[in-house]
């Protein structure tokens, strides 16, 4: 069984901050999809969307993802889009620990204001952030639920209690 640990969700629901936690304390190699994908294309997220196309950022996505999930022992946060891909959520679904870090559009949508050009899928839309962050949710949370093991609901929970609870399901 694959061994590594995924942490899951929205945009700006922590997968990132706590991922690092858990790397620091477990001694474990911390991988950001994103992150790698932005190195690799010497590009950010937002001007990948924008010269290739949201298609194309799946595919690298998805191939990314894949080939780093053979490897074990890592921790991984993902896109927010991760489970867009069938393949990706088979590796989520079959493997012990993967982590939704579950968060409501509201809180989400105050988190992501200040860094908004970052967040391609937000820029550039007829409607507001939060009803954006809205449709997202209702057509990926079922996605995020059937792909986890563990579903944590973050939204009355400090950093350090979010962090707390991915422990609880990990050992
Ligand atoms: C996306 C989330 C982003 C990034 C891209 C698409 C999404 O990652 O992969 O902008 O589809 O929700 P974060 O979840 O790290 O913000």
């Amino acid at each position: 069984m694959n061994s590594n640990i995924y942490l899951i969700g929205m945009m700006a629901s922590g997968k990132s901050t706590i991922g690092k936690m858990l790397a620091d304390l477990l001694k474990l190699e911390f991988i950001d999809t994103d992150k790698k994908i932005e190195n690799f294309m010497r590009l950010p997220i937002s001007k990948i969307f924008e010269e290739f196309g949201e298609d194309r950022f799946r595919a690298m996505e998805e191939s990314y993802f894949t080939e780093k999930s053979q490897l074990s022992n890592l921790i991984i946060s993902t896109g927010g889009g991760i489970i867009l891909s069938h393949k990706n959520r088979k590796i989520l679904q079959s493997a012990s620990k993967s982590i939704y870090l579950k968060a409501s559009p509201k809180i989400l949508s105050k988190r992501v204001e200040k860094k908004i050009y970052k967040r391609p899928l937000l820029l550039n839309q007829n409607h507001s952030i939060l009803s954006t962050l809205n449709t997202l949710f209702e057509k990926r949370n079922n996605l995020y639920e059937n792909s986890a093991q563990f579903t944590i609901k973050t939204d009355s929970l400090s950093k350090t209690e979010t962090f707390n609870e991915v422990l609880s399901c990990i050992v």
